[in-house]
């Protein structure tokens, strides 16, 4: 890669379904890097593993998930859209990087012990050296920005760490790579329980970007608002957290504030408000859907374009997998 600009890496695990919170607190977002920045973006199969997954789910989920990208307004011509499991150099530099990677910093991770907590009984090598994987993600592509959520904050800053110690050592093989926090990353909490963060886990409360619209609608008009009878559509998070969730997400979809808001719903009430929300979702992700579908409908197309990434991405990452075997002392092919 010409390195006129900067190199933006995006991961995203193919598991399960991409939701609301997913489109408007990342994917939305992602296509406007491709202005800014050369960029990779990355479906982690290989992520995706370190808990039990289902074979033919996942192959699914993961064509499903590279369809939904291009449909959010990817361009696998003006950027690099691969499916990790293909290129091979990621396991290869994972396996390296491992041995730069220390079990006391891999210890610390609090993914790795919230997982791990969760999943008590598949404890894996895979979930603790997790962080080592995604490294190796970055640093093949010389990455210069990171675009991820406050919880993946520690995972790059990881493997900061790693160039840091492997540029110590054989000189600049890896460019230093930085988290981007962006500041649209508005949570999208619970529509049934407004406390918690939306979630696949909560489907009832949970909007799915693939999902019907009348289903959809039907989650609007069951949302949790509040037994206030005064009925407003007025922003208060810790009074109405129901109500300021569904303000959160209609002001996401319409672009309108929270007074703007108020003011078109004044002395209307939540039966209007609710089915308003709902509609608002079911125009911002109708073209993204049918976008989708339409991908998923044409296989030898989808077929043709991640070969085509992996091979792209192939072609740069191995450039940098051979220098680092280079430094460690590997023998040249
Ligand atoms: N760990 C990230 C997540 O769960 C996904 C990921 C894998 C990633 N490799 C990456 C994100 C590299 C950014 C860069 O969200």
């Amino acid at each position: 890669m010409m390195k006129e600009r900067k190199v933006s890496f995006s991961g995203i695990q193919p598991s399960g379904e991409l939701h609301l919170g997913n489109y408007l607190g990342a994917l939305r977002h992602w296509p406007t890097f491709q202005e800014k920045y050369d960029c990779v973006y990355c479906v982690v199969d290989a992520h995706a593993i370190t808990v039990r997954q289902d074979p033919a789910k996942l192959r699914r989920s993961t064509l499903e998930l590279y369809a939904q990208l291009i449909a959010c307004g990817i361009d696998p011509e003006k950027s690099i859209l691969f499916v990790q499991s293909q290129v091979p150099a990621h396991a290869e530099l994972a396996w390296i990087l491992n041995c730069y990677t220390m079990f006391g910093e891999l210890s610390r991770m609090t993914q790795f012990k919230d997982k791990s907590a969760r999943n008590a009984d598949n404890i894996n090598a895979g979930l603790f050296t997790y962080p080592s994987l995604m490294a190796a993600d970055i640093l093949l592509y010389q990455t210069d920005v990171v675009p991820v959520g406050e919880d993946q904050r520690q995972h790059v800053e990881l493997a900061r760490d790693i160039v840091k110690r492997f540029n110590g050592v054989y000189g600049d093989v890896f460019t230093e790579p930085e988290a981007v926090i962006p500041k649209f990353g508005a949570r999208v909490m619970s529509l049934n329980n407004p406390e918690s963060k939306m979630s696949k886990s909560m489907p009832e409360g949970c909007v799915f970007v693939m999902e019907k619209p009348e289903d959809i609608m039907r989650k609007f008009k069951r949302a949790v608002t509040d037994s206030d009878t005064e009925n407003c559509v007025c922003y208060d998070r810790a009074a109405k957290p129901g109500v300021a969730t569904l303000m959160d997400i209609y002001s996401a979809c319409t672009g309108r504030s929270f007074e703007a808001i108020e003011a078109e719903f004044a002395g209307q009430g939540y039966g209007a408000f609710k089915p308003k929300v709902g509609e608002a979702v079911v125009e911002l992700l109708r073209p993204v859907r049918e976008e989708t579908q339409r991908l998923l409908a044409d296989k030898a197309y989808l077929e043709s374009v991640y070969r085509a990434g992996a091979e792209k991405a192939a072609h740069v990452a191995e450039r940098t997998l051979r220098k680092v075997q280079k430094k460690v002392g590997f023998l040249a092919r």
